[in-house]
């Protein structure tokens, strides 16, 4: 099973779901089965390690943001089974570029999060302040374990 997290500039929002879902996936004893990824739908931020206020804010809570941002492509569609976005524009990004295909499956992060509404979003925290990184891995972190719940289906 391949998951990619996708967002706009791969350096706050889907390391962020990266490093929580590589994290519960590692605990869950299931590394071996799942391959996880991150990517953003701009170029804007390419090479670039995750935001440093992302970075220490999960660091505070034991996730490890270790990813260099690169741009989701076309082949990328054909490399994974799950590509989950951030928010409703990427999810609408992603789902132009894969025009009718059936696979691989698009849907929002939130979605998986059954306190949620099914249309949340995780908010874009670049231009506030150390709250907002918070509340994303708050987000993260209930979403992500939804997400391990349903990839746990899928394998059996
Ligand atoms: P991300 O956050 O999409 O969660 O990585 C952003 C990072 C940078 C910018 C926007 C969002 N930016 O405008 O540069």
């Amino acid at each position: 099973m391949r998951i990619c997290f996708v967002c706009l500039g791969n350096i706050c929002r889907s390391p962020t779901a990266h490093g929580v879902m590589e994290h519960l996936v590692a605990n869950a004893g299931l590394a071996h089965a799942i391959v996880i990824d991150s990517a953003g739908t701009g170029a804007d931020h390419e090479g670039e390690p995750p935001d440093s206020r992302a970075r220490a804010a999960a660091r505070r809570r034991g996730f490890d943001l270790d990813h260099r941002a690169r741009r989701f492509t076309a082949a990328d569609l054909d490399r994974f089974d799950l590509v989950i976005a951030m928010d409703q524009r990427n999810l609408r990004h992603l789902q132009r570029m894969a025009g009718g295909r059936s696979t691989p499956v698009i849907r929002l992060l939130r979605s998986f999060d059954p306190t949620a509404a099914v249309d949340a979003e995780i908010d874009d925290p670049w231009f506030g302040g150390d709250a907002g990184f918070e509340e994303v891995l708050d987000q993260c972190e209930r979403a992500c374990a939804g997400l391990l719940a349903h990839v746990r289906e899928q394998l059996r």
